[in-house]
């Protein structure tokens, strides 16, 4: 089995990856909704809240733990490496990638407080960021939208075009999704950026790696797909259907 979480329903667009590539696995999807949004909180909070969740995902039979939340792989990934008996997969602003992109030299990452203000992050952009402007962007009240399950109201449009605009008019042509929220909102994003632009999700990066992963771990199963979450399930309920697109039985985890 393979133990996704996140800090709420953002992980989604990961697991949605995962399932496609790896259809005959058994997932189990946990949302942190109890704690979520992570992005705002002290490193120590989400680093607790990420071995938790970690260990509790081995007990439940992970045979491989994947962060599907940019600010927790940034605070707690090298922790729950060393703290479990299972591979974990992890997830990174596409600031390569971006960079490939780009042609006028100007790459806008959004993301939440926590990851931009992580050593990872930092470190991502000596790696990649040679030559280009990079602009960070926290953007957390998009995490909220999503959250409710508001992908496309006049509310979260406003929101989006607050920070896209005055990016896209600073000659801002690829955009990097470092949130693994932002991808539900990926249609209206596309709508104000345009065709010109770049569009970066490593959603898609990160399943490739967890199939890779799983080949040599043994994750097998038959295709099962469990979802809990840590807050009220009739809550969090209308907002998962939204986001994922047809209704997903969950339950309450109290963790
Ligand atoms: N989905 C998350 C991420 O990728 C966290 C959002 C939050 O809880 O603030 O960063």
């Amino acid at each position: 089995m393979i133990g996704v979480f996140d800090s709420g329903l953002g992980g989604l667009s990961v697991l949605r990856a995962v399932r496609d590539l790896l259809p005959s696995h058994d997932l189990l999807y946990l949302a942190d909704s109890a704690y979520c949004p992570y992005g705002p909180r002290p490193l120590a909070e989400v680093q607790a809240r990420a071995l938790t969740i970690g260990r509790w995902l081995v007990e439940q039979g992970a045979a491989v733990v994947v962060i599907a939340c940019n600010t927790a792989t940034s605070a707690a990934a090298s922790l729950l490496r060393a703290d479990l008996p299972v591979p974990v997969v992890g997830m990174e602003p596409g600031i390569k990638p971006a960079m490939l992109a780009t042609r006028s030299g100007r790459v806008a990452v959004l993301a939440t407080i926590g990851t931009l203000r992580g050593e990872r992050f930092a470190n991502l952009l000596d790696r990649f960021a040679g030559g280009a402007q990079v602009r960070t962007v926290a953007c957390p009240d998009l995490v909220g939208y999503v959250e409710a399950g508001d992908l496309d109201g006049p509310e979260v449009r406003a929101a989006v075009a607050g920070y896209l605009v005055p990016l896209l008019a600073d000659g801002v042509d690829s955009f990097v999704l470092g949130c693994t929220h932002f991808p539900f909102l990926r249609p209206l994003i596309a709508d104000m950026v345009g065709p010109n632009a770049t569009i970066i999700d490593t959603g898609p990066a990160v399943a490739a790696q967890v199939a890779r992963v799983v080949a040599t771990a043994g994750a097998g199963g038959g295709g099962t797909l469990r979802c809990v979450t840590t807050g009220d399930p009739t809550e969090v309920s209308p907002s998962l259907t939204r986001v994922w697109g047809e209704p997903l039985p969950i339950s309450q985890l109290k963790l």
